[in-house]
């Protein structure tokens, strides 16, 4: 979700506003991903390098977390929306916190769409953690190294039980992964459009999900290996 800064600094108005826009227009992606009949839906709002931004704009960001779970967290469950996160949240300060755990408790039941929000993610964070995990299992004679393979070792990472993307879209023109989801992203096709996150509305999402299904998708075969079935 990237480019708040930027839409605020074009209108002369405080980054914070920006932001303020870019919560309020999450609720209308949920929508349109749900109209779209996607079952998975992960928003990047802070990174683990987020931490470094002014102190004033952490703040703001933490209070627009708190803020979207008030004003959306009965929407979610309106909508059947279960609720995960990726990400240490244990270092989010208490009030943005327990709303975020409650909300996490309050929608684990529900199964036909997941919203999984990464807040302080960052994929190699999360695969030094998984990595101690798994040693740590294999110190205490619960795993063994010769039988790790990938599917094991994801389950050692934060997204153990959610598909890897099929898409990845980054808005506000920037082209680049900034550490998010490395590893599930192996395949993942990648769409990147100028538009600024505050202006990134349902059609921008249909266009995006048009260069989706273009795309032939080879998990390293080749295309006509794919042509002949
Ligand atoms: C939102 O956009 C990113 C976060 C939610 C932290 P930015 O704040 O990165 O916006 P730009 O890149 O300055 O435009
Ligand atoms: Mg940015």
């Amino acid at each position: 979700m990237d480019g708040n800064g930027r839409w605020a600094r074009a209108r002369d108005l405080p980054r914070i506003e920006g932001h303020r826009q870019g919560v309020q227009n999450v609720l209308r992606i949920i929508d349109a991903a749900a109209r779209e009949g996607i079952e998975y839906l992960t928003l990047y709002a802070f990174s683990v390098e987020n931490w470094q931004r002014p102190p004033e704009e952490v703040d703001a960001l933490m209070h627009l977390l708190e803020i979207f779970l008030q004003q959306y967290a009965h929407e979610l469950i309106e909508r059947q929306v279960r609720l995960r996160v990726i990400g240490d949240i244990s270092m989010l300060p208490e009030h943005a916190r327990r709303p975020l755990e409650k909300t996490l408790q309050d929608t684990a039941h529900f199964s036909a769409h997941t919203l999984v929000l990464a807040i302080n993610y960052g994929a190699r964070a999360e695969i030094v953690r998984a990595v101690q995990d798994y040693a740590r299992d294999v110190q205490e004679s619960r795993a063994r190294p010769e039988n790790l393979d990938w599917s094991t070792l994801a389950n050692y990472l934060s997204t153990a039980g959610i598909p890897d993307p099929d898409l990845i879209i980054r808005s506000s023109g920037e082209k680049r992964l900034s550490n998010f989801l490395l590893l599930q992203a192996a395949y993942a096709e990648i769409y990147f459009t100028p538009v600024l996150w505050p202006d990134f509305d349902g059609e921008e999402l249909a266009a995006a999900i048009h260069f989706f299904s273009q795309r032939e998708r080879r998990f390293g075969k080749t295309g006509e290996q794919l042509h002949q079935s």
